[in-house]
């Protein structure tokens, strides 16, 4: 195999327009068309030359795939997009919404957490997309922006009004393509606060369920659990109707789907390169300050075949919360004295890379109903199953066109809860929630028979911090990922609290008749004794997987964070950071709205900064 083709079919294959290679072979046939565009690219022991063309490098993930989309609007400007996993096409498990739970582990990095402290030193699973599209390939779909008062936090610990909600709304609405099928009674929305014409589809359920008018009456009868109609209006405390990225055809949206969609992906300036993983970046051997230029990587086969690339301009670093901690600690970027233990040459002494992962904790509660259309009479029933999955393939209707969430209920803690004596509020302020309640019209974890009620409990403002570091030089190691779940006090009170939410609110009038176990998978329990919650909690909770915060922005010039509010690396040249890792404040909500948002405005901040299209 020659060490340097494979970059350079994908930086210039012109005449292989729309074409997606993954294999060294595939690259040899088209090694001529490769010299014409002028490519440059050195092999590992090569010199380096200087490129002529301009270059960024965006990994192919949530965030990624935004950047790459957005720069390439210019076609001035070359882009590279080195992906380690494949293609997310003709995998029926990434494309229909309701099978999302049976996503293969092959589409995941299939990480584990180390041993939490928390949790009775369980390891929890840790999951991320590997393919293309990353976490946005295999994730839940819910399409939640938090509030309005977390994107002002984020512009107020940056410093950079920019980040505020109403800066942001332009680029809320440049992602959002609303394609939402349904207008009966029940499934609302308020068109003022989204987008039509945007990049990645989000509609409402097109499945009528059992619990839809139930879920109506709770919320009117309560004024504990208000109804919202639209919770991604900047204030999302209430209940009401789950709004996803899916197509109005009932099919996942994601980055890759939508934003390397068939019109973009065939772009002559962009070129995407699957199965290679990014090891290290690499300072250019001289001049002022210090400089990255270079990044090295090799086929996920077999990596020993290493090789570099130059980025003209910049290198965009998008490789998710544990993926860009992990990357810029190979590369020597990090902490002196951690790094100088595993034998890492520091290149640039930045402590805060890979601190304050902050990741949501979830805990799971379900309860037996007496109603046999829920999605259990499916999901248990393989005649059954196979038969909607046909009425998708072949009428993409039926109850597979929507996830497993039909609603969700964002709540706070009251504010003379006993925690507040002891620390501050961590919610962004009094419209923000601490806890959402995410329903399945089935059993979450399957039950023999009968039908049931799940919901998925999220911690969505934890001040539990963790971190992301290395357990040994070798940057194909997996890192060490602490999410350090229930380690603050404050997590245990909040995580308490929303299971007796829970409770009170499935017995509230309008589940009567309906809830058949009244505590259901918490019956043993009594629910008054803390001590017997905290050891459900430490033996059920699990990771959320809306990790942010571990290479945060922080203010230009301050002593802490990862990057300047611009994305910037801080202190060196040419690395911008775009993808969860920058978020220095966790959004109450899912995290993939905020990251698509954030992306947006980048791509402008990246365009400014080099006056391009
Ligand atoms: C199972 C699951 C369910 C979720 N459900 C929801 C939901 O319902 N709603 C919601 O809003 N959010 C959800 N999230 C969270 C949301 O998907 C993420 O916050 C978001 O997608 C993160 O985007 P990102 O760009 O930061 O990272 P990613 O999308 O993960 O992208 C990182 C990319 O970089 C690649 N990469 C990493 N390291 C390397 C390397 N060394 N070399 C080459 N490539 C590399 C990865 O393969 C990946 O493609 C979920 C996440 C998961 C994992
Ligand atoms: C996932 O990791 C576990 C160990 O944590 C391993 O046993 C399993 O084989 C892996 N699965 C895949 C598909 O790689
Ligand atoms: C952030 O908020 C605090 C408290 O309201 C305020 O004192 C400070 O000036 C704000 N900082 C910025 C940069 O907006
Ligand atoms: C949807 O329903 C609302 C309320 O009944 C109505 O005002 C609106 O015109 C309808 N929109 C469409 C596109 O049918
Ligand atoms: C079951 O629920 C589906 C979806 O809401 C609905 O279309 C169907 O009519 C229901 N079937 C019965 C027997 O109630
Ligand atoms: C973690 O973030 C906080 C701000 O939220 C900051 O004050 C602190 O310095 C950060 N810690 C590290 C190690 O970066
Ligand atoms: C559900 O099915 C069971 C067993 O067939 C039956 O006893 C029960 O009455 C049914 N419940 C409803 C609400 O139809
Ligand atoms: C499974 O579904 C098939 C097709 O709808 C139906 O005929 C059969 O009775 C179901 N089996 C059970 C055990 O409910
Ligand atoms: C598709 O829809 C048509 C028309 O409603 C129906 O006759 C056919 O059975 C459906 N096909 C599948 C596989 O569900
Ligand atoms: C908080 O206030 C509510 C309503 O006033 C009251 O019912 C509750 O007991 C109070 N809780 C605490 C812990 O003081
Ligand atoms: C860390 O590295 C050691 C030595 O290679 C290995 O035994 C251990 O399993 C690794 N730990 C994790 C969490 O990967």
């Amino acid at each position: 195999m020659l060490p340097w083709d494979v970059f350079m079919i994908f930086l210039l294959g012109s005449s292989a327009l729309g074409e997606i290679l993954m294999s060294a072979s595939e690259v040899s046939r088209n090694y001529d068309f490769v010299i014409v565009g002028g490519a440059c690219v050195v092999s590992f022991c090569a010199l380096r030359l200087t490129c002529t063309i301009l270059l960024m490098i965006p990994l192919g993930g949530t965030a990624g795939n935004v950047i790459a989309n957005r720069l390439t609007e210019d076609p001035d400007i070359r882009v590279l997009v080195v992906e380690s996993g494949g293609l997310n096409e003709d995998v029926l498990e990434l494309q229909v919404p309701f099978l999302m739970p049976q996503i293969p582990i092959k589409y995941t990095w299939n990480f584990t957490t180390i041993p939490q402290v928390g949790l009775e030193g369980r390891s929890v699973i840790y999951n991320r997309g590997h393919i293309l599209g990353g976490s946005s390939s295999i994730n839940g779909m819910v399409y939640t922006r938090g509030s309005a008062e977390d994107y002002d936090l984020i512009a107020n610990i940056s410093g950079d009004e920019g980040w505020s909600w109403d800066r942001l709304q332009h680029y809320v609405k440049k992602h959002e393509r609303w394609s939402s099928p349904v207008n009966n009674s029940l499934h609302l929305f308020r068109p003022e606060v989204h987008g039509f014409r945007g990049m990645t589809s989000v509609t409402l359920s097109k499945t009528r369920h059992s619990i839809d008018d139930r879920m109506l009456k709770a919320t009117e009868e309560s004024s504990e659990f208000p109804f919202n109609t639209d919770y991604n209006s900047g204030q999302p405390l209430g209940f009401g109707w789950a709004q996803s990225t899916i197509t109005s055809s009932g099919r996942r949206d994601s980055s890759a789907t939508s934003y390397l969609g068939a019109r973009f992906i065939r772009r002559a300036n962009l070129h995407v390169l699957l199965n290679h993983r990014v090891l290290r970046l690499l300072p250019a051997p001289s001049g002022p300050g210090v400089h990255f230029n270079a990044v090295e990587y090799g086929e996920i086969v077999d990596v020993s075949s290493r090789q570099i690339v130059v980025a003209a301009k910049e290198i965009i670093l998008s490789a998710g919360s544990v993926g860009t901690p992990h990357i810029l600690l190979h590369s020597g970027i990090g902490d002196d004295s951690t790094l100088s233990a595993l034998g890492i040459k520091t290149t640039h002494h930045l402590p805060s890379v890979g601190q304050n992962f902050t990741e949501q904790p979830i805990t799971i509660v379900q309860w037996p109903v007496d109603d046999n259309n829920t999605t259990d009479q499916f999901t248990r029933n393989a005649t059954l199953m196979a038969e909607f999955l046909d009425e998708w393939k072949f009428n993409r209707s039926g109850p597979l066109t929507s996830s497993t969430t039909t609603h969700l209920g964002y709540l706070r803690l009251p504010g003379n809860s006993t925690v507040f004596d002891i620390v501050a509020d961590p919610s962004a302020g009094v419209n923000t929630p601490h806890i959402e309640l995410s329903f399945s019209n089935g059993f979450i974890f399957p039950v023999p028979t009968g039908g049931g009620l799940g919901v998925i409990l999220f911690l969505v403002t934890p001040m539990s911090r963790g971190s992301i570091s290395l357990n040994t030089s070798d940057p194909l190691d997996q890192p060490l990922i602490d999410p350090a779940l229930l380690m603050h006090e404050f997590d245990r009170f909040a995580l308490r609290e929303a299971i007796r939410l829970a409770l009170r609110f499935v017995a509230s009038p309008g589940w009567e008749d309906y809830i058949l176990e009244p505590s259901g998978s918490l019956s043993s329990l009594d629910i008054s004794d803390d001590g017997q919650l905290d050891a459900f909690l430490r033996a059920s909770v699990l990771a959320g997987f809306h990790s942010v915060g571990s290479a945060s922005m922080s203010p230009r010039g301050a002593r802490w964070g990862v990057t300047d509010p611009d994305l910037r690396l801080k202190g060196v040249r040419g690395i911008r950071v775009v993808d969860a890792s920058v978020i220095p404040h966790i959004p109450s909500a899912h995290t993939q709205t905020a990251v698509y948002i954030i992306a947006e405005r980048a791509a402008d901040l990246i365009k400014e900064s080099w006056g391009t299209r």
